[in-house]
């Protein structure tokens, strides 16, 4: 067996190095036949591919024809989501139903609709008979983003009319996955503990009055016990998450998967395994991982030079993944601030003091005021560059107890929302096919016959 795996090692080194003999590209020639590459102009602003009622992501301003940095601002539906949390915490009531209504529908819903709303999504919570059994346990995923991918595109199957893409449809499939994407998130995770942690897993009954976060809690809690200002916070990290405009990578892919016709299991499907990439939601685990790297090797967390010194190793792959990258910085709209990092940092920090975490949180203050300069200093580049939203999110999942499994999941199971929204709108209003071009730039060549090619 060894030796197969060498040959085939082997093997695959041959391959690769065919492949890199025979790819690439000039870098020159993106400019010279005008790619737009990461579909974005010359100015950085992303490329326009279409029109949406459902959200506006701010972070600069246009000023004859250069970006000019401005503080963050994002609004769902026109409303300002600072308004939608502050009213929340003002009423002391839980706010994602009512964002998602929100985000789904266009309106804000009255107290009797958000009710009903409320019950909908509870009675739909659970999974189809023998789910869990035959998709769940049956074959466990070390990636939690993993298993609800497949597990989303599996209740294909237990749909009675999938492929049916008019509003009703999309609709009543959109409300059940929003119900149902968080039950499969949490007995995912206690499959993955078992299967491969060697931990016991927990079938709780599923309590269909709790709200979304206290489900998520009480699933995740061996005692079936959480505090309500912790289900209150997932509940604002869940706001917070829902819904970020049209062009974001994982928002796009379900826009394209959806502008072709297909159904909406292998839209979501396509949505998760997007947003479980380390651009994009994955990040949010990967500045886990960081800091963590980061605690281990500053010896002293408030040496500003110490940790500068860190930070400029990242930039340089000399540690970190190699990548280049401080995770939880930098966005392709927001330039000054990020209006979800704020709040995430001022619940942070909140927290952190009722945690004695101060010292941890501290920290991740001083990253975040250090690595724009390191940005400039040591990388050169001029963009304005601040925390983002996966920044501050795990050091409160953390501090809440949640494993770094479910970081991005609960990505996932937040911007299900979006992702539904933007489907219907596309499915609705789009009515065309996404399809970009790419410039073919292999030269005209002979068919050569197999007896006279040489390696
Ligand atoms: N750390 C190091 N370098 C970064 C960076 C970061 N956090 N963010 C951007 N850059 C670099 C880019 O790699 C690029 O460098 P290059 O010209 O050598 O290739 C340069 O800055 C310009 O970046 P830009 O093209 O404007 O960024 P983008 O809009 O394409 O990418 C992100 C946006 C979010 C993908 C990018 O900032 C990033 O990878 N951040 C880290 C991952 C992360 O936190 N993702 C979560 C987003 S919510």
């Amino acid at each position: 067996m060894t030796v197969e795996k060498d040959v085939l090692r082997e093997h695959l080194k041959d391959l690769c190095d065919e492949y890199r003999r025979h790819n690439g590209f000039n870098s020159q020639d993106y400019q010279t036949y005008g790619v737009k590459r990461g579909l974005r102009n010359p100015d950085g602003t992303g490329v326009m591919a279409g029109l949406t009622n459902i959200c506006n992501v701010h972070g600069f301003m246009m000023d004859d024809g250069v970006r000019v940095p401005d503080q963050g601002k994002l609004t769902y539906r026109g409303i300002d989501v600072n308004d939608i949390i502050t009213a929340c915490m003002n009423e002391n009531r839980f706010g994602y139903e009512e964002t998602a209504w929100l985000l789904l529908f266009g309106s804000l819903p009255t107290a009797a609709q958000l009710a009903r709303f409320k019950n909908t999504l509870g009675s739909m919570r659970e999974l189809p008979d023998n789910f869990v059994e035959d998709m769940i346990m049956k074959s466990p995923s070390k990636d939690i983003m993993n298993k609800m991918a497949r597990s989303v595109l599996a209740l294909y199957s237990f749909d009675d009319d999938p492929d049916d893409t008019s509003l009703d449809n999309i609709m009543r499939q959109s409300i059940q996955l929003l119900a149902s994407l968080p039950t499969i998130m949490t007995y995912a995770y206690q499959v993955k503990k078992r299967a491969f942690d060697r931990e016991s897993m927990f079938f709780h009954p599923v309590d269909l009055t709790l709200s979304t976060s206290e489900s998520i809690l009480r699933a995740l809690r061996p005692d079936m016990k959480f505090t309500d200002s912790e289900a209150k916070l997932l509940d604002l990290c869940m706001i917070l998450h829902a819904e970020h405009g049209g062009g974001n990578n994982s928002t796009f892919s379900a826009r394209v998967l959806s502008s072709s016709g297909t159904d909406t299991y292998a839209t979501v499907s396509a949505a998760i395994g997007s947003l479980k990439g380390p651009r994009h939601g994955g990040a949010n685990l990967r500045v886990r991982k960081m800091m963590e790297e980061l605690k281990e090797a500053v010896n002293d967390w408030s040496d500003e030079q110490e940790v500068y010194d860190y930070l400029a190793s990242l930039i340089r792959k000399e540690r970190g993944d190699g990548s280049g990258l401080i995770y939880g910085f930098g966005h392709a709209i927001y330039t000054l601030s990020d209006p979800r990092a704020v709040i995430l940092k001022q619940a942070a920090g909140k927290l952190a003091e009722e945690k004695y975490m101060t010292a941890e949180f501290d920290l991740y203050k001083l990253v975040e005021r250090l690595t724009p300069r390191v940005m400039a200093e040591v990388k050169g580049t001029s963009k304005v560059i601040c925390a983002n939203v996966d920044f501050f999110s795990g050091f409160i999942y953390d501090m809440l107890g949640i494993p770094g499994d479910l970081f991005t999941p609960l990505f996932a199971v937040s911007r299900i929302a979006g992702w539904c929204a933007h489907r219907i709108e596309e499915v609705t209003y789009g009515g065309r096919i996404i399809r970009p071009a790419y410039r073919a730039m292999a030269t005209a060549k002979r068919y050569v016959p197999i007896g006279e090619r040489q390696a």
